[in-house]
């Protein structure tokens, strides 16, 4: 990965620390003090990324990123990621309004600052991306046939095995009431949103790329409004024209949806390549999935276009895969193992298991999900080569 980095710090220390972890990457390190040197070094250096702390002398940061945001030209987007000093949330906020794309808080690993780096790098330019071939554009919707049976569980943690599988990978938090994609991954309220995308006065690629949220594992995320109020300001329409979209752009566009079926999740079904229908085995469960299949049915979709996912497979309910599968006439294609403490412990630390657990017995049946997956499907999307680097 190569590339020149504007560090821009007025503690000499902090400096030095930067400049040789980025060295070390490969990256080329240009030096700035304070807030007009980095103006001055941002026209003559073009820099790849700009890493730019808060408190400066001269400009401080938040006048350096609102300044660099209106003078650079449509088309173009340095990414910045702006070092804040607490935790404080108005900094954060701060920070993103004057056009910070991310920010992390001092004193901070430099595993974590070159991960969020790659990620924005990789994602403001989308030619070094994917690197001589275009997007799958594959839109996969998981639904969840009722709740709390494991879909966005599911969703989230086979986004991050794709994602490792060399893929592209946005994940989108359609359930746009009360989105858990914050909680599952430990994201605050002030991280932008899908109604930052359709209350702006145009919707494009450009923007889009502002609004995701790069994750440490390199998926970016789309995420549910930070209040249930502000769901109803997006409508089927907006869905259908974010995903069209984000398609361009991503091989594998993840969209977890929970069990209603009103306007804006059938026009999630609708433009979905497949629907992976997150079940467990229990009557309720049954019971909604049989007359999801009969609306699918209605709607005239292929019946291959569902596939049915049964997540805590191995779980004693007293209906084993083959009842299932005989009251449903429909073969189950996808088993997720039963593994209660890994996926609730992951939960409560904000730490999807895919990313710090991927060895674990639920981490394995996820990827051999993830491999199915990306095997299936038209056989000339199977077959494109996944990225070369990362
Ligand atoms: N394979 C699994 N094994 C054990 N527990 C699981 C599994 N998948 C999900 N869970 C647990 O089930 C609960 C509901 O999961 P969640 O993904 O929020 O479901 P949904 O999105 O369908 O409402 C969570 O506590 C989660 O940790
Ligand atoms: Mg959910």
């Amino acid at each position: 990965m190569s590339g020149k980095v504007l560090v821009v710090d007025d503690d000499a220390s902090v400096q030095r620390l930067l400049q040789y972890t980025l060295k070390q990457e490969g990256y080329e390190v240009a030096l700035a003090a304070d807030g007009t040197e980095a103006l001055r070094l941002w026209t003559s250096e073009s820099p790849t990324l700009i890493l730019l702390d808060v408190t400066l002398p001269t400009l401080d940061g938040y006048e350096v990123a609102t300044r660099i945001r209106a003078e650079e030209g449509p088309g173009s987007h340095v990414p910045i990621i702006m070092l804040t000093a607490d935790k404080d949330v108005q900094q954060k906020v701060r920070a993103l309004r004057a056009g910070a794309d991310d920010y992390l808080i001092k004193p901070f690993h430099p595993a974590e600052l070159l991960a969020r780096m790659k990620s924005l790098i990789a994602r403001f330019s989308p030619s070094d991306t994917l690197v001589g071939r275009p997007p799958m554009g594959r839109i996969h919707a998981y639904y969840g046939a009722k709740g709390g049976v494991g879909t966005t569980t599911i969703a989230i943690n086979a986004a991050i095995a794709l994602q490792g599988l060399g893929r592209r990978v946005c994940l989108v938090d359609g359930n746009l009431q009360f989105g858990d994609h914050r909680v599952f991954l430990d994201l605050g309220l002030d991280r932008k949103s899908i109604v930052d995308i359709v209350s702006a006065p145009a919707m494009d690629g450009d923007l889009i790329r502002k609004i995701v949220q790069p994750h440490d594992s390199g998926v970016d995320l789309l995420l549910a409004p930070p209040s249930p109020e502000s769901a109803d300001l997006v409508t089927a329409a907006h869905m259908h024209q974010i995903l069209e979209l984000l398609r361009e752009s991503y091989d594998y566009v993840v969209v977890d949806i929970d069990k209603r079926l009103d306007d804006v999740n059938l026009m999630v079904l609708d433009v979905a390549e497949t629907i992976f229908a997150v079940m467990t085995a229990d009557l309720s469960c049954l019971k909604n999935v049989r007359l999801v299949l009969e609306t699918i049915g209605h709607l005239g979709y292929e019946s291959g276009k569902l596939k049915l996912v049964l997540n805590r497979s191995n779980a004693f309910t007293g209906i084993n895969v083959k009842s299932a599968e005989g009251a449903l006439k429909r073969p189950i294609e996808f088993q997720i193992v039963n593994e209660y403490r890994g996926a609730i412990s992951a939960l409560n630390t904000g730490d999807p298991f895919m990313a710090s657990k991927a060895d674990s017995v639920l981490g394995r049946s996820v990827l051999d999900f993830a491999r199915a997956v990306d095997k299936s499907g038209p056989a000339e999307l199977a077959q494109l080569a996944p990225l070369a680097s990362r």
